[in-house]
């Protein structure tokens, strides 16, 4: 395993929009091996392709003794609110309450390619949902200057 270097807002790169992964095979599993690593050593709870530099549909989520490894993951569900701080990686030391749903059900498929399903409420959702985000190109903050703007 290897630390990867993530990218820092502003930088184009987090603004593209993911493509699909296709390949299921040892480099990828390097890769969300590498994420973990750097995930957990950036202190971080999740972490999205983009902000290593891969323009792919994949994220990793730790959150005490859960870990998931999201690929091409699609919330087919979302129920209630819940309004909490939030922060990011590529972001660092700011924070900011977002509204997010309480509860998300996520199609994605696992590291050999399986399709899955997993529902989640409250941090995790949350989690999910900043995540699944990146890999269309968007920020936390964004939702903060939308409410602005209203
Ligand atoms: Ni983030």
């Amino acid at each position: 395993m290897a630390l990867r270097d993530i990218v820092v807002d502003p930088n184009p790169t987090l603004r593209k929009k993911c493509r699909p992964v296709e390949v299921f095979d040892e480099k990828l599993g390097k890769l969300l091996d590498d994420m973990r690593e750097t995930m957990n050593h950036a202190d971080g709870v999740g972490l999205a392709g983009p902000q290593v530099g891969i323009l792919r549909r994949l994220a990793v989520v730790e959150v005490e003794d859960f870990y998931i490894e999201l690929i091409n993951p699609v919330i087919v569900k979302k129920t209630g609110t819940q309004d909490g701080p939030e922060g990011c990686l590529s972001v660092p030391n700011k924070q900011a309450d977002i509204k997010r749903p309480y509860k998300v059900t996520v199609d994605y498929q696992d590291r050999n390619g399986t399709p899955m399903t997993v529902t989640a409420e409250g941090f995790i959702a949350r989690a999910f949902c900043h995540e699944i985000d990146h890999l269309d190109g968007i920020l936390y903050y964004d939702y903060i200057e939308k409410q602005e703007k209203r």
